[in-house]
């Protein structure tokens, strides 16, 4: 597991982002209606959908797939509004600092249409309390056990691994879902989505992951 980032590394990744923005290469490539956004895409990626990531990120797998988004989360959407019928985000949003998630939620609200629905899914803190705590029942809290040999090392991984940048549970994550205006924020299982075209979590993550929906209800 990776914690810290180099200075090169930063100055990198600070140089790619702003020569990719600078010259206008963080618009979407958009397809014939419906579109529906894969943000933070990773190595996840869904044909038919709209796959977004940092740029040149991946590079190994890029040989093969080019993404048709490539943007930097941290800075507003080069896209314009009301275009997506649906967001599928998972464990991405972690990697902003709160105030950078803010308005990351703020920007996808401003580019998804009225009734669109948004699939969030990211660590739990509250699964990770319950390791901590030694509140361990579910069968899933035994893939903790498995990872993490403390409740401390379990809250690092939290916290710091892959840059994570924010801690999220249910009542934070609505908190922020309704300050930009999003309605009926539910808390889901695992697999269960209101639209099936969202219904992309990871087996691999279910072990630590908040399943959120919500929808925008007016512009
Ligand atoms: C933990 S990975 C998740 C990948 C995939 N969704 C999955 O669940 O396996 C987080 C993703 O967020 C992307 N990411 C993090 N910070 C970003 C930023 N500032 N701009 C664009 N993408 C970013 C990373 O490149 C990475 O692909």
């Amino acid at each position: 597991m990776k914690y810290k980032m180099s200075v090169m590394d930063v100055i990198k990744f600070e140089i790619r982002s702003f020569l990719f923005r600078f010259v206008g290469l963080d618009r979407p490539k958009l397809f014939p209606e419906p579109n529906f956004l894969n943000l933070g895409c990773g190595p996840n990626y869904i044909n038919g959908m709209v796959n977004a990531d940092f740029f040149g990120a991946f590079r190994f797998w890029r040989k093969q797939r080019k993404l048709e988004w490539h943007l930097d989360l941290r800075y507003p959407l080069n896209c314009d509004d009301s275009i997506f019928d649906g967001v599928f985000t998972e464990h991405t949003l972690e990697h902003l600092y709160i105030d950078e998630a803010e308005e990351l939620l703020k920007e996808l609200y401003r580019i998804m249409k009225v009734g669109a629905v948004i699939r969030l899914t990211v660590p739990d803190l509250k699964k990770y309390v319950a390791y901590y705590t030694e509140n361990v029942c579910d069968e899933e809290m035994d893939t903790f056990k498995e990872k993490f040999h403390t409740g401390a090392s379990a809250f690092r991984n939290l916290t710091q691994n892959y840059f994570h940048r924010s801690v999220w549970d249910f009542d934070e994550l609505r908190h922020y879902l309704d300050g930009v205006g999003f309605r009926e924020i539910t808390q889901k299982q695992y697999r269960e989505c209101s639209n099936p075209r969202l219904c992309l979590d990871l087996d691999h993550r279910a072990w630590e992951t908040l399943y959120v929906e919500a929808r925008k209800v007016s512009d």
